[in-house]
């Protein structure tokens, strides 16, 4: 299991501090979360935070786009530093294009998929990703409740994943903490996103350390 902790919930004002707390506890990616009041209702950051944070670690940095017109950004995110894209369905019409972009810069490409889209938006595009993102929560807001429904969208999409013999990894985000990790892990999942139950937590580091030996337990 990959700890990917989203900065979404963490204190803005010292975000590579932050973020050097979370590597210290065990996560190896940062999951940046991206949004534009269109997509979703929240406004949070864009390229110029994803250059600021490429200089503070050495972590690949995580692109979550929850935005209307991603291609527009694509060489934006790449330029400033994005290890990996996730793009959502919902929001573009010609994936394809984007996916195949993302991947022309170098970076690794994964399609996110909001509760309600169904398995079936990515039988095309599955053979091309890097990850598929499972969003566990209607996207927008940290500190939200697990969806249930989620684990066994998870178990059904790993099957495919081996009987189709693909290589895609499986990415949940949205209201995991130590309750739930073992859960989410067990039905698939090997990069888990966790916000409020990392940096919402008095001390970051313990709390990624002890999401991870949840998850691994
Ligand atoms: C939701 C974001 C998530 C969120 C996770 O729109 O994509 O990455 O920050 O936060 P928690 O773990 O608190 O649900
Ligand atoms: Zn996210």
């Amino acid at each position: 299991m990959i700890l990917a902790p989203s900065i979404l919930s963490a204190d803005f004002g010292r975000l590579a501090e932050q973020v050097a707390l979370a590597e210290r506890g065990g996560a190896t990616v940062v999951h940046v979360d991206v949004m534009d009041g269109h997509f979703v209702p929240n406004i949070t950051i864009g390229p110029p935070v994803v250059k600021a944070l490429r200089k503070v670690t050495s972590l690949p940095l995580d692109c979550h786009l929850m935005i209307e017109n991603a291609e527009r950004y694509l060489d934006a995110f790449a330029d400033a530093g994005a290890s990996w894209i996730s793009l959502h369905v919902e929001a573009l019409p010609h994936l394809q294009r984007a996916v195949a972009h993302v991947r022309s810069r170098g970076l690794q490409a994964g399609v996110a998929l909001n509760p309600s889209t169904p398995l079936g938006a990515l039988d095309e595009i599955l053979p091309e990703l890097d990850y598929v993102l499972v969003m566990s929560v209607n996207p927008g807001f940290s500190g939200q409740g697990f969806l249930p429904g989620s684990l066994g969208k998870v178990e059904r999409l790993a099957g495919e994943i081996r009987r189709r013999g693909l290589a895609a990894r499986i990415e949940v985000d949205g209201g995991i903490d130590e309750t739930n990790v073992r859960a989410v892990v067990d039905a698939g999942a090997s990069v888990v996103v966790a916000g409020n139950a990392v940096f919402g937590q008095a001390d970051p580091e313990a709390a990624a350390r002890r999401l991870l030996q949840a998850g691994r337990s």
